[in-house]
Order: C-alpha cells, then sequence, then structure tokens
C-alpha cells in the first residue's frame, strides 16, 4: 500500500480555539485554514494549523451530545486522526477493508469550486483512533474542500519544526503483536526494531515496543504495550487516564534542535529532565559530536548513537490535563533508531513525574 507521507494530525480537543493558540504561541505554528459556523458547519469548527509540512488539526463539537464531545469525555484531549497521504484513497480503502481493517469512512469525494477536489476514506485502528487516507491529486486548495484560509496577524515566529518523524501508539498488555500484524498485513508496513523489557526497564516499570514502518520510510509507528513491573508503568498510566489505547507522543523534527529547544522553553513548553550525571559520562558513551555538551545539558537534551550515526531528542510533559499525550523533538544526524540508549534514563524521569503525580 503505497504512502507518501503524513497529511494531517487531527486532534480532538475541549477547546479548539484556545488551543489554536497554544500550538501558535508555544509551538510556532502558523495559521492555515479554518472550517466552522462561518463556513457552513453546525456541529463543530476546526483550526488548521502548519509549521515545515506538519500539519495540525484542532477540532471541538459546538453542541452536546456529538461523537466529538463523547471522544473528548472519554478520552481527554487526544489524537483522532492520523491522516496519511495516499496516490488512491479509494484503492488504499478496498485493500485494508479487503485485509480485515474495520471502515470508518467510506470513500468521499470533496470538491471546491474553484481549487479542485480530494477523495478521503478512513480505517480504524486501535482504540478510538482511526487513519484517514488523503488523496489530494487535483486539489489546489490551503488544505481541504469545505475550509477557509485562515486570516490572522498572530505570526509568532516557527521554532524550526520540519516533519512528522513518527507517532507512536500505547495498546493494552498483550495487544502489541496484534497490532504489529495488523500494520504488516493491512498496511503492508515491515517491522524495523524491536524492544523487550530488557531494554526498557527500571527496578519498578517495564514495556516493551515494535516499530513498524511503511515502504519508504517516511512512516514510522511504534507500538508499545505494558510490562510487568513492581509497580504501575508509565503506558499503563497513560492507558488509565486515556481510557484506553491511543496515540502517545508525536515526534516532530527539526534541523537545529538547540535552537528549536531553546525557543520551545522560551514560550513555557515543559521538557522532562534528566540527571547533570548523565551528560558527565555523555561523550564516553556516544563518542564526538557536533554540539557542544554545556548546551545541551542546558536545555536537558538527550543523546544516542547507532551502527548509522546519532540523533539528539527530548520529550515534552504531557500537553493537557491529563497524563496522556506529548511532544517529542528529534534531530537525527544519521541515526535511524529511537533512543535506546536513552530510555533508562528517560524511564527514571518518567517515574519521577508519576510518583509526583500519585500514580506510579
Ligand atoms: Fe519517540
Amino acid at each position: 500500500m503505497p504512502i507518501k507521507g503524513t497529511d494531517y494530525i487531527e486532534m480532538y480537543v475541549g477547546n479548539a480555539l484556545q488551543a489554536a493558540h497554544y500550538y501558535q504561541s508555544v509551538f510556532g505554528f502558523q495559521s492555515l485554514a479554518y472550517a466552522g459556523l462561518s463556513t457552513g458547519l453546525k456541529d463543530r469548527e476546526s483550526y488548521v494549523l502548519e509549521q515545515g509540512v506538519i500539519r495540525l488539526v484542532l477540532t471541538s463539537p459546538l453542541s452536546s451530545g456529538t461523537e466529538i464531545g463523547r471522544h473528548i469525555d472519554k478520552h481527554g484531549d487526544g489524537v483522532k486522526v492520523i491522516a496519511l497521504w495516499v496516490e488512491d484513497a479509494t484503492k488504499a480503502f478496498n485493500t485494508a477493508v479487503a485485509r480485515g481493517a474495520k471502515a470508518y469512512l467510506e470513500p468521499t469525494l470533496e470538491e471546491d469550486e474553484d481549487d479542485g477536489e480530494v477523495v478521503r476514506s478512513g480505517i480504524h485502528i486501535y482504540g478510538d483512533t482511526v487513519h484517514i487516507f488523503v488523496e489530494r491529486n487535483d486539489y489546489s486548495g490551503t488544505f481541504l474542500p469545505g475550509f477557509q484560509d485562515w486570516e490572522t496577524s498572530f505570526r509568532p515566529e516557527p521554532v524550526g519544526l520540519k516533519f512528522v518523524d513518527h507517532m507512536v501508539g500505547n495498546v493494552e498488555l498483550g495487544q502489541m503483536s496484534y497490532w504489529v500484524d495488523f500494520y504488516e498485513k493491512v498496511m503492508g508496513f515491515t517491522q524495523i526494531l524491536s524492544f523487550d523489557d530488557k531494554d526498557i526497564s527500571t527496578e519498578y516499570t517495564a514495556l516493551m515496543s515494535k516499530v513498524m514502518s511503511n515502504g519508504n520510510g517516511r512512516i514510522k509507528f511504534p507500538i508499545n504495550e505494558p510490562a510487568k513491573g513492581k509497580k504501575k508503568s508509565q503506558i499503563e498510566e497513560y492507558l488509565d487516564f486515556y481510557e484506553g489505547p491511543g496515540v502517545q507522543h508525536i515526534a516532530l523534527a527539526t534541523n537545529d534542535i538547540i535552537h528549536t529547544v531553546s525557543a520551545l522553553r522560551e514560550r513555557g513548553l515543559e521538557f522532562l529532565t534528566v540527571p547533570a550525571s548523565y551528560y558527565d559520562v555523555l561523550i564516553d558513551r556516544v563518542g564526538n559530536i557536533d554540539e557542544k555538551v554545556d548546551a545541551l545539558r542546558d536545555l536537558a537534551i538527550l543523546v544516542d548513537r547507532d551502527d548509522e550515526g546519532y540523533l539528539l531528542q527530548i520529550f515534552s510533559k504531557p500537553v493537557q490535563s491529563r497524563p496522556t499525550v506529548f511532544f517529542e523533538i528529534i534531530q537525527r544526524k544519521g541515526a535511524k533508531s529511537f533512543g535506546k540508549g536513552n530510555f533508562q534514563a528517560l524511564f527514571e524521569a518518567i517515574e519521577r513525574e508519576q510518583a509526583i503525580r500519585g500514580t506510579l
């Protein structure tokens, strides 16, 4: 199943107007498109934001008793749609459904008078999350038919985010293999990496993870499940508060992580931190790197190396009231992996946060 890339990510949130302002002012996303009362929608409104090739859609209901409202009531703010850009949304849908996917949206043609047409279709994945296939071969509009350009003078400087590097799903204990099979059989993905509880564990908690990727490598979906530990794992905490499986984190790529993380910190995004001792042994662990260790220490940016190069990464704290969805900022310098060497330090950082929340 050929997939060209991530098309957009849609989050269902309690207050899309205010969430949009947060992603503009903190993350430097730019206003792109809008749909709501003024475009003829009666039941919801959506703000579309853009940075690099990342498109984020924030949607809220305008009345009670809606599917979107029920999603928010159950899960809190969270990712509903991982939209994938395809050549042929009808074929993608038919193929996926024939291979066992559950239909979410039958192939639907949408058009604008001047801008051409888009075909979208969709399938269910873990929990209440869905993939929408987007075919926009003949479309010249800003985002999708039905959206108007979102004109605003509020344009905070972008922080240098370029594209979606990967998106991670948390599923229940025992379900990881099912979703690995799903991505293999239904989507034609291959497993590129696997971590077990020996790789990712502390004294208290553990998780297992397998990374699925599409043919061109642009789509990477690690799938986590909790593993048995002495105390509640971070995955179980997520599943408890999200009330089921869902997207755990969205990793956004930058070409200059020091600049990006400095800007995000200045604007108030909070990150997990690791003990200063992490940096005392950093060069021994990863070898020479281009960046100054002091700068990395000041910003709490983590580094890991694999056979092909190294990567720099950092994880935000959850970005809504429930301890569920968070962001990763990542810069790859050759490395194609996910920072296994940082798991120990990160797990301990997450457990400190869990202890504060009383959910360890
Ligand atoms: Fe990640």
